[in-house]
């Protein structure tokens, strides 16, 4: 097949903008989205990611000139869902336990990206255009004849182990460990792997588009900026064969047959449109006197709610920085939220639990579920001389939910469920003493 595993990316900067591309000069129609005849014999085609009417502020659509139309596909036929579970999760009770997972055996994943989703928890209400899955992949080969299409929900990719080449109909990205992909809800994909079985998670966000977060007093500069956004540059694919495309529509999956490749647009143009970021570029800001602000001032993305600062999801990383605050707990402290946060770790360690959770791993604290440093964590913390400390090897993240996450009977089951993770919180000592003084 024609793999473009050899190829040189090309990727244009900046975020949500009023992007265009054409693979072949000329392709791009001049001053008319729809006109009568497209250059080069293409077709005109809409795609939508917000209503028509949507506020200016956050409206997203993009015109893609293409071969063929997308409606020419064949009819839907039924495929088994694997793994792959959607919100709401009704096939299990959801316990209010704390819970943490091992990383699946990245030679479990023996299919490709789309057979290697399985999901862990769901929240909210897909229905309702509310809530998000987290999902890990483990995947063993490329895509090849096969294609992916999320009708459901915005795809936030997180590779941990292995690049995903990520074929899309805008072109192509390249995403390592340490970035992120953003494909958003129905575009078209091909999964490629330039390094072999690849694992990592993926955060379907059923709600509105990432966007940034607002700064406020921190101002124009700082957190992820807009410059260090990658857009992919029109490439096309003019195949022909026996292909099919895998679209994920109310929770399932079906598969269309179809007889050429579905990225076949030569030129677009427009701001609903897929991306990456490399996460080392995320200015992360910090106290430099005590305490430690909330987790929110690591937020790289945002999908808001209606309720405003209530995020649908946040997507927020843990990445290396000094930590200099004086007379203060530096670990994340001893904590109850609202919100339920489900957590993996890219590579390296997270600070408040250095054993246990680990590359690859999960954890999930639900809604008011007590969570922060685990004992021996905890222990260090309180006796640790505070100078100014780098934490260099970490990236952790978040996918952080006003819904509750609610894991699916095989996050429940499976064995790489740590059933004792409870145990790293309970030999916390008693070290209260009220003859002790201040
Ligand atoms: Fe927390």
């Amino acid at each position: 097949m024609d793999t473009l595993a050899a190829t040189t990316f090309e990727y244009q900067t900046g975020f949500a903008n009023a992007f265009e591309s054409e693979a072949i000069p000329g392709a791009l129609p001049v001053g008319r989205n729809s006109p009568q005849k497209v250059p080069f014999g293409l077709y005109a085609e809409q795609l939508s990611g917000t209503a028509f009417t949507a506020s200016q502020d956050y409206n997203q659509r993009s015109w893609l000139y293409r071969i063929r139309p997308s409606v020419r596909q064949g009819r839907h036929s039924r495929i088994d869902n694997g793994l792959l579970r959607t919100a709401p999760i009704l096939e299990a009770e959801c316990p209010p336990d704390q819970m943490r997972w091992d990383p699946p055996p990245i030679g479990d994943g023996a299919g490709d990206f789309v057979d290697g989703l399985s999901t862990l928890v769901a929240a909210g209400d897909l229905a309702a255009q509310a809530g998000m899955a987290a999902h890990v992949y483990c995947a063993g080969r490329s895509m090849e004849d096969r294609f992916f299409c999320n009708a459901d929900g915005e795809m936030l990719i997180v590779p941990q182990q292995g690049r995903l080449l990520i074929a899309t109909e805008f072109g192509a990205i390249l995403a390592a460990p340490g970035e992120i992909a953003v494909v958003q809800r129905g575009i078209r994909l091909r999964v490629e792997l330039p390094d072999g079985p690849s694992r990592g998670y993926v955060c379907e966000n059923y709600g509105a588009s990432f966007r940034l977060p607002e700064r406020g007093p921190i101002g124009a500069n700082g957190l992820a900026n807009p410059r260090d956004f990658r857009a992919p540059v029109a490439r096309y694919e003019d195949r022909e064969g026996e292909f099919e495309i895998v679209t994920k529509f109310q929770g399932n999956l079906w598969a269309a047959p179809t007889d050429r490749s579905p990225l076949d647009v030569v030129a677009w143009h427009g701001n609903y449109v897929p991306y990456k970021y490399d996460l080392s570029a995320f200015n992360a800001i910090g106290t430099v006197s005590f305490d430690h602000p909330d987790p929110s001032i690591y937020t790289v993305l945002t999908s808001p709610s209606d309720l405003s600062g209530t995020a649908n999801v946040d997507f927020v990383i843990f990445p290396p920085r000094w930590m200099v605050a004086e007379d203060t707990f530096r670990p994340p402290w001893f904590h109850r939220n609202v919100m339920s946060e489900f957590m993996g770790l890219v590579s390296g360690k997270y600070d408040a639990k250095e054993e246990g959770f680990v590359p690859g791993g999960a954890s999930l604290h639900n809604a008011m579920a007590p969570h922060g440093p685990d004992s021996d964590a905890n222990a260090k913390a309180i006796a640790a001389e505070l100078a100014p400390q780098y934490l260099a090897d970490t990236m952790a993240f978040m996918f952080e939910t006003r819904y509750v996450c609610r894991p699916t009977a095989f996050a429940l089951e499976t064995p790489a469920r740590q059933r004792d993770y409870h145990d790293c919180w309970q030999d916390l000592p008693r070290a209260f003493d009220p003859n002790l003084g201040s």
